[in-house]
């Protein structure tokens, strides 16, 4: 026995809040749409778990994150699914899902069906286990995916401040986490394997702008790369447990507290706090040998729309046609969940008379008082530009003669405007040179 539903969302972060809105929007029946999530609470805007949510004082709590807030929409509290006749059911984790038979099976043993499924699993966090290392069940070792990480974060934050914090991964995580733990009074040492910071977008001369200000806000960084070549993550280092001589193999141990993380080179950095982003992997592995799988997430066509016409898959997980890039990739950006999440519920009320989705990729952070955006591809010959000391500062990737990808930190709404529009157009560039003559007046007169 078990209930059917026209539409059924599997998966409650972003990218659902956004679908929902959009299904509410386009005036569907009451009972029509169910959003089965794992979470416990209704979709919120993820970002704000390493941003708002970490800050000392008035920290962002729910309600006041759900989505659809961070595209200044209608805020999609549990009481405005409840009115739009929308089924939540969260706390619940799907098992199985029957793609041929159009039903699900949910932790808790009912059978959910539907005549049209959005995939919207989003991803997880790689765990340290995964290459090898122990100690990430240690009390103080966190990672940050979800309400429940982001709540032992600041439990741990609270209950060791002016400790040591140790962050591992150099990426989006690794930034932001360092950033908030520096703003909650830790002494706070980064460790990543690469040259330098945000390896897969910054360039060597952007990276170096963001290392010396975290420096100067006491961020200490440890090199590593020296070991990089292994392509083995054990050599970085292991987490030795309260009793070092005993390490992980006392099961006494287990559950206890990391107190070092010990590097493959024989240093150990003292640890109070880890905090670890070192990636994540897509939700997919429901649909593997039922649905087509590509670059590690569900393949889709440009109306996002799977390899079974019944099924759709949006934010993290899909692997959607991207012109800039020319081919297929999979993004892992929350405005790319909220657009492809829309074009999504646009297709199937449209009964896929829609044009193709045309995303511009577009990412962004804030840490401490900066703030950059980036919109396209950092592929190509790069032009930077503008103030490196501190003040507004960019870059531009230009890849056959083509504007492709823009960055710039510290501009203005009507600048990131602009390279956002300059991007999309792609304009031919002949002289490097005079782009980087002009630096941001070419964004602004394109
Ligand atoms: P999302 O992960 O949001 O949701 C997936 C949902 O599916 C979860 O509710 C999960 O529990 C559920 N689920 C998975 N499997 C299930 C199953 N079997 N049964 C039931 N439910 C299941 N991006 C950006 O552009 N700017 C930013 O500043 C940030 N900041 C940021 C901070 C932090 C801490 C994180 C973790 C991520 C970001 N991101 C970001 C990335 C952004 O949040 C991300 O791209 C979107 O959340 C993706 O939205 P989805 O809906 O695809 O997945
Ligand atoms: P990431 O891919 O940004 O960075 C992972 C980092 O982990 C790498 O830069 C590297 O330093 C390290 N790493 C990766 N593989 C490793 C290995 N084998 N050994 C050692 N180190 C390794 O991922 P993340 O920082 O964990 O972020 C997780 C997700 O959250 C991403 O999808 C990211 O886009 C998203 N996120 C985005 C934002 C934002 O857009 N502002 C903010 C926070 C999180």
């Amino acid at each position: 026995m078990g209930r059917a539903f026209v539409y059924v969302i599997l998966g409650g972060g972003v990218a659902a809040g956004y679908a929902a809105l959009e299904f509410s929007k386009r005036g569907i029946s009451h009972g029509e749409l169910c959003i089965i999530s794992e979470e416990s609470v209704p979709p919120y805007e993820r970002p704000a778990l390493s941003k708002g949510f970490l800050l000392p004082e008035a920290p962002a709590r729910l309600p006041s994150f759900h989505t659809c807030v961070g595209a200044n929409e209608e805020r999609l509290t549990p009481e405005w699914y409840k009115e739009h006749g929308i089924e939540l059911v969260i706390g619940t984790q799907v098992k199985s899902v029957d793609v041929r038979r159009k039903t699900l099976l949910a932790g808790s043993g009912e059978t959910i069906s539907y005549k049209v499924l959005i995939i919207a699993t989003g991803a997880r966090a790689l765990k340290l286990e995964e290459f090898g290392v122990k100690g990430s069940d240690s009390g103080n070792v966190c990672y940050l995916r979800d309400l429940a990480d982001a709540n032992r974060l600041v439990d741990l934050m609270e209950s060791s401040s002016g400790g040591n914090a140790i962050v591992i991964g150099g990426g989006y995580i690794g930034m932001e986490c360092a950033a908030s733990l520096v703003i909650n009074r830790m002494n706070v040492t980064m460790v990543f394997p690469e040259e330098h910071c945000m390896a897969r977008l910054f360039t060597p001369k952007i990276a170096s702008f963001y290392e010396e200000f975290y420096k100067s806000k006491g961020v200490k960084k440890v090199d590593v790369k020296f070991f990089w070549n292994n392509m083995n993550f054990e050599w970085l280092l292991s987490c030795f447990r309260q009793n070092k001589f005993c390490t992980f193999l006392n099961r006494e141990n287990i559950g206890s507290m990391v107190t070092a993380v010990n590097l493959r080179d024989g240093s150990s950095l003292p640890a109070d706090v880890v905090v670890v982003g070192i990636g994540i992997r897509p939700n997919k592995s429901l649909f593997e040998g039922q649905l087509t799988l590509e670059k590690g997430g569900i393949k889709v066509n440009g109306k996002m729309q799977s390899s079974n016409s019944s099924v759709y898959a949006v934010g993290d997980v899909a692997t959607f046609p991207v012109k800039v890039f020319g081919e297929s990739r999979r993004l892992e950006h929350v405005d790319s969940a909220r657009k492809s999440a829309r074009h999504a519920v646009t297709a199937i009320m449209e009964r896929n008379q829609v044009d193709e989705f045309d995303y511009l990729p577009f990412f962004y952070s804030r840490i401490f008082t900066l703030s950059w955006q980036f919109y396209g591809d950092n592929a190509g010959d790069v032009v930077h530009f503008g103030d490196f000391s501190g003040g507004t500062f960019g870059a531009y990737w230009v890849r056959k003669g083509q504007l492709v990808g823009s960055f710039l930190e510290g501009g203005t709404k009507e600048e990131y405007e602009a390279i956002a529009k300059a991007t999309r157009q792609k304009p031919e560039v002949e002289d490097l040179a005079e782009l980087e003559r002009q630096g941001l007046g070419f964004a602004l007169t394109v």
